[in-house]
């Protein structure tokens, strides 16, 4: 597994449905080789949850490559970051044992910041779309509002934020986003960026160096492929770019540096929020894989709507993504079910005709009735010498198959050791 991370360039390790896949377990498990792990865009909408040993650890913002002491850990300009967030998960980290000095961890002056007037705006809008039934379900971290601003030019970046006198003279400004600037969430967030201010650097140039001094360097990618907000349900989506050929840009990366493309998908599927969902389960079938795969949000607790997995979505993110392998996760989960459902085509519901593009309008999506094929289940993921269930490996090879893309990794549990490696050296 060694070899997926090449000397002096980029893997990039990328959601490949709606979030939630597990990114976080795998860059974990990939970055005890690694230089330096890089976050490249979304905010604290994201939560990566990775278990060591029965221990519990979380993370927001920060790359999961924290865990391990010998990985620096960036954040790029392409990344909204809520100070008050930031300050308080470094706090945590730090509480947990991990080494979170400013020579390791390195955020760049140039990310956005997230103001409280955001995180208003994102829950009004979210109220006034309720209204008229067409909610998103947004983690009501303030991220679509702050990457508009940023469209808009109007957010402050973090470099301007630790400047002397700049947020109070901002809070008076009369700026649309000084509302909520309140004295005192005034003062907490003037403390948090002060906070900040060491970790604050030219990351792009960094990274550079990094790469040129040899380095094994990470993407890891927030959200997923179907949460683009070009590629994705629009819009039922996330406000950033998730898709491969954006994720260097978020850190300031020449997209030459980049050797290797990753997709993380689960052996079936979750979705937080509202939205398209081909193969979506519901009753006990639904309660079953989430109550087994604990599957309720990192971030907002919110249970995850359960599906099957969707070859369609997956083959179409392969070729947006140019995914070189495939991790597929949460095997373990399934064990048990005697048969497995595949989304293997999209009809139209009105004519009942298979579509043969990818739908392209909200229209489109809504019209959909997904061809759920099966297969064979199996009882245990793996025997008592980690191999792969022969059943679980013909499903795993099915997968392959239908993708045109190698599956180099099944993890078979939550905890890091818990897989099993395939394809690779
Ligand atoms: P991320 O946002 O893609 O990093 O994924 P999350 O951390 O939000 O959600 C994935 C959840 O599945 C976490 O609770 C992980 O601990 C857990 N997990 C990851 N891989 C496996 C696996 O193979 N089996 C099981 N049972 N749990 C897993
Ligand atoms: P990780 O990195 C799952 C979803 C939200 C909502 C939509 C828009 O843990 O995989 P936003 O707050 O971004 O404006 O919400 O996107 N969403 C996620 N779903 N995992 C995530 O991140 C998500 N980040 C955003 O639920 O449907
Ligand atoms: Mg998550």
């Amino acid at each position: 597994m060694r070899s997926m991370l090449v000397p002096g360039k980029a893997t990039c390790i990328l959601g490949a449905q709606f979030g939630d896949e597990g990114k976080g377990k795998f860059v974990d498990l990939l970055a005890q080789d690694a230089d330096l792990v890089c976050r490249v865009q979304g905010g604290n909408n994201a939560g990566h949850t990775i278990w060591v040993s029965g221990r519990k650890v979380v993370t927001h913002l920060l790359p999961s490559g924290v865990l391990h002491p010998q990985c620096e850990v960036a954040i790029g300009a392409g990344v909204v970051v809520d100070p008050l967030v930031l300050r308080d998960e470094i706090l945590r980290l730090k509480e947990q044992g991990f080494d979170l000095a400013p020579e390791r961890v390195h955020i760049d002056f140039r990310a956005t910041a997230i103001l409280p007037a955001h995180k208003a705006q994102d829950l009004k809008r979210e109220f006034e779309r309720s209204q008229s039934g067409t909610a998103i379900g947004t983690t009501g971290r303030g991220i679509g509002p702050a990457y508009a601003s940023r469209a808009h030019r109007d957010a402050p970046r973090l470099g301007e934020c630790i400047s002397p006198g700049y947020l109070e003279h901002f809070a008076q400004s009369g700026h649309p986003l000084a509302e909520g600037l309140t004295p005192e969430t005034l003062a907490e967030t003037m403390e948090a960026c002060q906070f900040l201010r060491p970790y604050l650097k030219d990351v792009a140039m960094l990274v550079h160096n990094r790469l040129n001094d040899g380095a094994r360097v990470m993407i890891e990618g927030a959200q997923g492929g179907l949460l683009d907000v070009a590629y994705g349900t629009y819009p039922y989506v996330t406000s950033s770019n998730l898709v491969a050929g954006s994720c260097p840009g978020g850190i300031g990366m020449p997209p030459t540096k980049v050797a290797n493309i990753i997709g993380v998908t689960k052996a079936y599927a979750t979705r937080v929020g509202h939205g398209p969902f081909p193969g979506e389960l519901t009753g006990a079938l639904e309660e079953g894989i989430r109550e087994r795969g604990h599957e309720f949000g990192s971030t907002t607790g919110r249970s995850r709507r359960i599906g099957w997995l969707d070859l369609v979505a997956l083959r179409y993110m392969a070729c947006v993504n140019g995914y070189q392998s495939l991790a597929l996760m949460k095997s373990d989960v399934l064990s048990g079910l005697t048969d497995i459902g595949l989304v293997t085509a999209y009809k139209d519901k009105r004519t009942g005709e298979l579509m043969n593009g990818w739908p392209m309008t909200a229209v489109a999506w809504e019209n959909i009735e997904p061809v759920i094929e099966f297969a064979q289940g199996w009882q245990q993921v793996v025997d008592s010498k980690n191999n792969l269930d022969p059943v679980c490996e013909q499903f795993v090879q099915r997968i392959e198959n239908w993708i045109g893309v190698p599956v180099s990794y099944v993890s078979t549990g939550a905890e890091r050791l818990e897989g099993v490696w395939r394809n690779v050296r």
